[in-house]
């Protein structure tokens, strides 16, 4: 009953409590998650899509997502990060079908047009047609069949990406409390990785960014938090907003009652991934 008046509401009103009050239609509108998409995520935005160290080595590359859209982060010449959308210049097929890996070039499998790591397109199979029929126009030029490149920022080790034409410096679109916070947790220390946790959520972008936002569940929800002591209803926690319209989420041990008898926890030289 409840759910059937929530997903026939017309009316989008915000309620007059404020801000500190969120519909539930915020989260399911097809409407306004296609604007997310264009703002957030194919906007003047930049997205977090590797590590580095994920691509180690000239022609080294790595499947990732921003929004919906897939993108490819590659190492090209000269130690140079490279990030393009994982869609055939020709006819839009996907063009690298693993997740990881390495290669000199890549080729679509549709068609086989091949591309340079750096997203150029540098062969077309037929060009000039068969048995003088069929073929490119005289007038085609490769350098106007790129894959669809994205601008790249790198962060002490990270990878950031934008889709838009211009977007701002990943500095000022961060915003300077935001970049302390960066700059602390990647401080330009060669990074080593060591797996990967993967989970598969059943939602749009925002239930889970909400539920990291939450941390009044976790004290209550994780009993592993809680058995030793990571996180506890007593620890001190805080979502910072800044300027920039992002916010920082930190916690503090300082001031947490200690436990007598705090259980251990055994660390696995198992590597997960
Ligand atoms: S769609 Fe990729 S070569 Fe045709
Ligand atoms: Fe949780």
């Amino acid at each position: 009953m409840l759910q059937n008046s929530i997903e026939s509401t017309t009316d989008r009103a915000w309620p007059q409590e404020g801000w500190t009050r969120v519909p539930f239609w915020v989260y399911t509108d097809p409407d306004l998650y296609q604007r997310e998409l264009d703002t957030f995520f194919y906007g003047p935005s930049w997205n977090y899509v590797a590590l580095e160290c994920e691509v180690p080595e000239k022609g080294s590359y790595k499947r990732s997502w921003i929004g919906e859209r897939q993108v490819v982060v590659v190492r090209g010449e000269e130690d140079q990060i490279y990030v393009w959308e994982n869609r055939c210049a020709h006819r839009g097929a996907r063009l690298c079908w693993k997740n990881k890996g390495k290669e000199e070039s890549f080729t679509c499998p549709y068609h086989q047009w091949n591309f340079a790591l750096d997203g150029a397109l540098q062969g077309v199979p037929l060009k000039r047609g068969v048995l003088s029929k069929g073929g490119m126009p005289a007038d085609f030029d490769n350098a106007e069949h790129s894959l669809k490149r994205l601008h790249v920022h790198v962060e002490g080790g990270s990878i950031w990406a934008s889709f838009h034409e211009s977007p701002p410096s990943f500095e000022s679109y961060s915003g300077p409390e935001v970049m302390r916070n960066l700059k602390r947790q990647f401080p330009g220390k060669k990074l080593r990785l060591l797996g990967y946790n993967r989970q598969k959520i059943d939602s749009n972008w925002k239930l889970y960014f909400e539920n990291l936002k939450d941390p009044y569940h976790a004290t209550l929800l994780h009993s592993f938090l809680i058995t030793f002591g990571l996180w506890r209803a007593d620890t001190q926690s805080e979502s910072i907003p800044s300027v920039s319209g992002h916010s920082t989420m930190v916690s503090s041990n300082v001031g947490k009652k200690r436990q007598k008898q705090p259980a251990r926890l055994r660390v696995s030289k198992r590597h997960w991934s």
